[in-house]
């Protein structure tokens, strides 16, 4: 029987894991069964043992199991433990270990895919929510002049900078962002699933090279719109952080990591 994996959260059925996983695996040779899991919000850790029972070997989780993932494991890496979540889990020697690779997938995807080192730049992250928590220490580690965190609640982006309490981290509100330049932007709200654009002051993305939307899928989203409004030379979604996070998490549990550009190719989605 080939190893087992999964990926459970709710919703789960316009989940795209099962395919990307199954494209490393064919393409790396590896035997592997991939599936998707509906997750209750009852019996999400029992779903999770009994799948590890079952001689699951590891799972991917999504909205809104990522907290309880985190918590039901044994052993969290450092990132899983700055986001307060887990994307991944492995089974090994009767442990549950947890990893978040999230943000170490959106910084790839800008690093490598789109071209643009973070060392030396200008960084904007809009939003304090899991997104930016699980980004926030690989950012830093990519060393950018700096790192300014936008959020309307002002309490929670204090959280978040009293946790890290690095040089090179900022806290701001939207309208202190009047009359600041960014190299690359990141749109990390929710905003852009309900249809709503950040209250951006006008004129914050005119010196930007990258605008780099999160959420997959949504086409020309308000904060696309917006940076094409204001001449920014590059727009991305999620795709590619999709694909990298998948990437990182095959190569934790195989040992392999699988070449990622003809699957980012493949679930891209134009923009406009
Ligand atoms: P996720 O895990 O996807 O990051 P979350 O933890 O619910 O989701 O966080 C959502 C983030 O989107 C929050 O930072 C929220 O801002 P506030 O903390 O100020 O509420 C942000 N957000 C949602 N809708 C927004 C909007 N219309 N404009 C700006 N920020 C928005």
């Amino acid at each position: 029987m080939s190893d087992r994996y999964a990926v459970i959260g709710r919703p789960i059925n316009h989940t795209k894991s099962p395919l990307i996983h199954g494209l490393f695996a064919e393409a790396s040779g590896q035997a592997l069964e991939y599936g998707a899991i509906e997750g209750g919000l009852d019996d999400f850790e029992t779903q999770v043992l009994h799948f590890r029972r079952d001689g699951g070997r590891g799972m991917n989780i999504t909205a809104p199991f990522k907290l309880r993932a985190f918590e039901l494991a044994d052993r969290r890496s450092e990132r899983a433990q700055l986001a307060r979540a887990a994307n991944a889990l492995k089974f090994e020697d009767g442990r549950i270990l947890a990893e978040n690779f999230d943000g170490i997938g959106l910084l790839r995807d800008i690093e490598e895919n789109l071209g643009e080192p973070l060392r030396d730049t200008r960084v904007l992250m809009l939003g304090a929510g899991g997104a930016v928590r699980g980004a926030l220490l690989p950012f830093l580690q990519a060393g950018p002049r700096e790192l300014v965190i936008a959020n309307r609640d002002m309490a929670k982006a204090l959280t978040l900078r009293n946790e890290l309490n690095h040089p090179r981290l900022r806290i701001s509100r939207y309208e202190e962002l009047e009359g600041l330049g960014f190299d690359i932007v990141v749109n990390a709200t929710s905003a852009s699933l309900t249809g709503e654009l950040p209250p951006l002051p006008k004129g914050v993305l005119a010196e930007t090279r990258l605008a780099y939307e999160l959420a997959y899928g949504k086409g020309l989203t308000p904060f696309l719109r917006m940076a094409k409004a204001q001449g920014v030379a590059r727009m991305a979604d999620g795709v590619g952080m999709l694909v990298e996070q998948a990437a990182e998490a095959f190569a934790w549990w195989r040992g392999v990591r699988p070449e990622t550009r003809g699957v980012i190719d493949r679930l891209t989605i134009a923009l406009e």
